[in-house]
């Protein structure tokens, strides 16, 4: 009898897709308390009023992009986590869409946001062709999609890479997919940044052109 492999990453990715409220923890636990930092480079590169955040999570910068003024709209798979985020937000005075939907399917007209923004989604996403299609087909032209995802670490640390080869076998999750080349593949003008500890983080912005 086999039996089934348990990967240790996928785990702490059951509990919170089962508990959203254990979802904050988890997450700092893993980006050792870095990461709304992370999330808020998002701020340096968004451009125009109308703001769709994909896979909003608990809804944290959903938040802060409407208190600072952004017209925005989140879209989130999981009923749970949409829960959460929509309780969260009503909690502290805001008002805010946030539609339960699968990133495959959006739920708009053509070329209407000026911004995309995506934070430590990507890796969950399987079907980047399909997604990468309609986030084209619902910004405007020259908008832009916002990334920040985790991946393999780029300042050539030995053990760094080492580690990240041992998490990474213990994860389903598409850590190590090359993003950037399938955004140029869809005809975008793409820059990407790398930060965070062993420059594990990164941040694209890829322009619709
Ligand atoms: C790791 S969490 C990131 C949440 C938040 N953006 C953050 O930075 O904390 C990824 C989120 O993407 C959502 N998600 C995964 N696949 C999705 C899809 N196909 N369409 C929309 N949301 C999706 C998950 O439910 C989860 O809430």
């Amino acid at each position: 009898m086999r039996l089934p492999q348990i990967k240790i990453i996928d785990l702490f990715y059951r509990v919170y897709k089962s508990w959203p409220i254990f979802y904050d923890g988890i997450i700092q636990l893993f980006s050792v308390g870095q990461w709304e930092k992370w999330q808020d480079r998002t701020f340096d590169d968004l451009t125009g009023k109308k703001i769709l955040e994909i896979g909003v999570g608990p809804g944290k910068l959903l938040l802060k992009m409407a208190k600072k003024g952004y017209s925005v709209t989140g879209l989130e798979f999981r009923k749970g986590m949409a829960d959460e985020a929509r309780k969260r937000i009503k909690a502290k005075g805001y008002d805010i869409d946030i539609l339960q939907q699968s990133i495959y399917h959006l739920p708009f007209q053509n070329d209407v946001f000026h911004c995309i923004v995506l934070t430590f989604t990507m890796a969950e996403i399987s079907n980047l062709d399909k997604a990468i299609s309609e986030m084209k087909r619902v910004l405007m032209e020259n908008g832009r999609i916002i990334i920040i995802a985790g991946g393999m670490p780029q300042d050539k640390n030995i053990f760094a890479r080492i580690l990240f080869r041992m998490l990474e076998q213990q994860t389903l999750l598409k850590l190590e997919r090359d993003n950037v080349l399938y955004l140029k593949q869809h005809g975008f003008e793409v820059t990407r940044t790398d930060f965070g500890p062993f420059n594990m983080v990164n941040k694209i912005v890829a322009v619709k052109k």
